[in-house]
């Protein structure tokens, strides 16, 4: 590496500016800002209930609904109130969808990335023009933290977390998706679930049968995963394909 020249791991981590850059460039002047919620939407069709993979064949609302189901019958029997259940999306845009989820007052909803895009109005398909959302996520406490997803595991703690989506971000991170997925992987409890689109892996039956023979519990579509935590480490060797060009890539341990 020549002297002056940023390593990877800092080229890699300056990308999420460059996410910031283009909003700016792009984003502000067309109104094109999408708010995609869990079910309902501005600005688009998509839905993360309707884009997101499955998960044994449930949507991310339905576990969600399942996980906050437990949560009040289990505090029900014990006679204590129930534990509220953690909900997580990286890369949350406008937080659209973690506004939709704090309606629910089982769940924490918290944020993870950047907050660009919640200090912009953002208009609908018809042009009308809505307010910012960051004042409403104040209102309803909504937990957002400032980061890149390569350095989630400083941010958020480990075993931590309920549900997880990643909805639309991994394209931005370059990094071979094995490497944010082992990141994702530590914050989810035991049993939480993730739902991530914009991957791609062409062997995917393949890594889908080589993880199922170790334990793990993935499923792999053509360009999205979901999983769920059934073991305590997500700890194998992986050679993904990355980036838009789908170019081999060896994976490089990046130490956080
Ligand atoms: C296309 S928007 C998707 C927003 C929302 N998830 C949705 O689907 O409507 C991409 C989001 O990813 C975030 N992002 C991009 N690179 C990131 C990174 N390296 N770490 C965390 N967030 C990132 C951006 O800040 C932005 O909010």
């Amino acid at each position: 590496m020549a002297e002056g020249e940023p390593s990877r791991l800092q080229y890699l981590r300056n990308r999420i500016l460059s996410s910031r850059e283009a909003f700016e460039r792009f984003g502000s002047d067309t109104g094109q800002v999408i708010s995609r919620g869990l079910t309902h939407s501005i600005g688009t069709e998509q839905t993360y209930e309707n884009i997101l993979p499955r998960f044994q064949g449930k949507t991310i609302v339905e576990v969600l609904a399942d996980k906050t189901e437990t949560a009040q019958q289990k505090a029900n029997q014990l006679g204590v109130p129930p534990e509220r259940v953690k909900y997580l999306d990286i890369g949350y845009g406008n937080g659209f969808a973690l506004l939709e989820a704090s309606e629910n007052e089982l769940i924490i909803p918290i944020g993870y990335g950047n907050s660009h895009l919640t200090e912009v109005e953002y208009k609908d398909l018809d042009g009308t023009v809505h307010p910012p959302t960051q004042s409403e996520l104040n209102v309803r406490r909504v937990q957002l933290i400032e980061g890149n997803v390569l350095d989630i595991g400083h941010n958020i703690t480990g075993n931590s977390i309920d549900v997880i989506s990643m909805e639309q971000v991994m394209h931005y991170t370059d990094l071979p998706y094995w490497e944010i997925i082992k990141r994702i992987y530590r914050l989810l409890k035991p049993g939480g679930v993730a739902f991530i689109d914009n991957t791609y892996f062409s062997n995917r039956e393949e890594l889908s049968s080589f993880l199922t023979a170790q334990g793990y519990s993935f499923e792999i579509g053509f360009d999205n995963i979901s999983f769920q935590k059934t073991k305590p480490t997500l700890d194998v060797p992986i050679r993904t394909k990355t980036g838009e060009t789908g170019e081999f890539q060896t994976v490089e341990i990046l130490r956080e």
